[in-house]
């Protein structure tokens, strides 16, 4: 056989990093706090086998064909009824299943933008639709968060010098409303109205991703961006923090001619008609409420745990905001300090997290990290938080 040559693979992917799997598979005995996971009790497995097994039973032959079975109008009543609690009153032909929001994520992008066109983000930004917007190739720009989220007045400002010409108007601005993902703040109801207004104003849309929602440690539930500006939203969720990743489903909600776009994006056509069926059965089968309640309880523990953890192992010598929901905690540490070199350390030590970088495309600031608190028992975090807190304080002492 000849000597290959080197492929020229496609520039797409230049300086696109890839962050998510990459630390999946640390070594054994190591404490994740890296990665969003569920923690494994959280999944309804007896429930989920059953709902299966009646799937196939009952609708194998639909289920199992391309065109699917009754399954999917019900499960987008489901959802047409719980979108309720966010304010979002649509009919079901608003709604489009994707597997999972990140497919979602990626095909809002690619139907609103054309490579080169202005994106604005967040920052720190969730490194899954950073991933996409690098894909579809637009230009980034990041706005800051503060402890009412997305720093609403900072983007009016930027809209303002755009309306004149002084740089790009966006396509659409990604927004992250309850339990950011990684800064774990909630977005004002006045910046959500503030914003919707903007994107008529200024003729943008907004995806909001809202895939932490139903985790809700005790708040009041706030309307969503959607509810204030429905023709210039794109909103989508996810059963992946409130069943399980692993079934791939999450929907978009947005105007019928939009969808329409989204779905010649959608190339795979359909997503999983079978495991419709399934979550179908399954919502059908369980009080939702009654399904919910112990999760998010289980949520709330760990993050009090991890909290509680903090405040004994550090001291003040962190500050962050107490998430009310979701699966993160975003630390701060004094500006001197370096979490990469932090994070090879605490490997070695057991625990992981993800470097604050990870969030940022410019700027990086060098002082935080996310800890993701969803997936390790109670008594893990504290070991894990301890562990951590000894390698900080031995490396803060080697630089003095
Ligand atoms: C903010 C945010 N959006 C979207 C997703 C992707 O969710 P899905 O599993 O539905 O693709 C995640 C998952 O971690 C997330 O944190």
């Amino acid at each position: 056989m000849e000597k290959l040559e080197p492929f020229s693979f496609s520039k797409r992917f230049e300086g696109v990093p890839l962050i998510g799997s990459a630390f999946a598979g640390e070594h054994p005995g190591l404490i994740p706090l890296a990665f969003g996971f569920p923690y494994p009790d959280s999944f309804s497995i007896d429930e989920l086998a059953e709902s299966s097994v009646s799937a196939l039973r009952t609708a194998g032959t639909e289920a199992l064909q391309y065109s699917g079975g009754p399954g999917q109008k019900k499960v987008l009543e489901w959802i047409r009824e719980r979108s309720r609690l966010r304010s979002i009153h649509v009919d079901t032909d608003h709604i489009l299943i994707t597997s999972g929001s990140n497919q979602g994520i990626d095909l809002a992008a690619r139907t609103l933008t054309d490579p080169g066109d202005a994106v604005w983000v967040d920052a720190p930004v969730y490194f899954g639709a950073l991933r996409a917007f690098y894909l579809a190739q637009t230009e980034l720009t990041a706005f800051p968060v503060d402890d009412q989220g997305l720093r609403v007045d900072v983007v009016e400002e930027a809209l303002i010098e755009a309306a004149a010409g002084k740089r790009a108007m966006p396509k659409f601005i990604y927004v992250l409303p309850n339990y950011h993902n990684p800064a774990g703040v909630t977005l004002s109801v006045e910046r959500r109205k503030k914003l919707a207004e903007l994107a008529y104003q200024y003729n943008f849309y907004i995806i909001e991703d809202d895939a932490y929602v139903e985790l809700n440690f005790g708040g009041e539930f706030l309307p969503s961006i959607y509810s204030f500006g429905p023709e210039r939203v794109i909103y989508m969720s996810t059963f992946s923090k409130i069943v399980a990743p692993g079934i791939r489903m999450a929907w978009v909600i947005s105007d019928p001619e939009v969808l329409s776009r989204i779905k010649i994006v959608k190339t795979d056509g359909l997503t999983s008609v079978f495991v419709q069926e399934m979550i179908s059965r399954f919502l059908e089968k369980v009080d939702f409420e009654a399904h919910l309640k112990p999760l998010v309880e289980g949520y709330r523990l760990r993050r009090d745990a991890m909290v509680n953890a903090i405040h004994e192992f550090f001291g003040d010598e962190v500050s962050f905001e107490k998430p009310e929901g979701g699966f993160f905690l975003w630390l701060t540490f004094p500006p001197e300090t370096d979490t990469t070199k932090l994070l090879h350390e605490a490997v070695k030590a057991g625990v992981s997290f993800v470097d604050g970088k990870s969030f940022y495309l410019v700027d990086k600031p060098t002082n935080n990290l996310r800890l993701a608190f969803s997936f390790c028992d109670e008594k893990q975090i504290r070991e894990a938080i301890q562990k951590l807190a000894e390698v900080y304080k031995k490396q803060k002492n080697a630089v003095c």
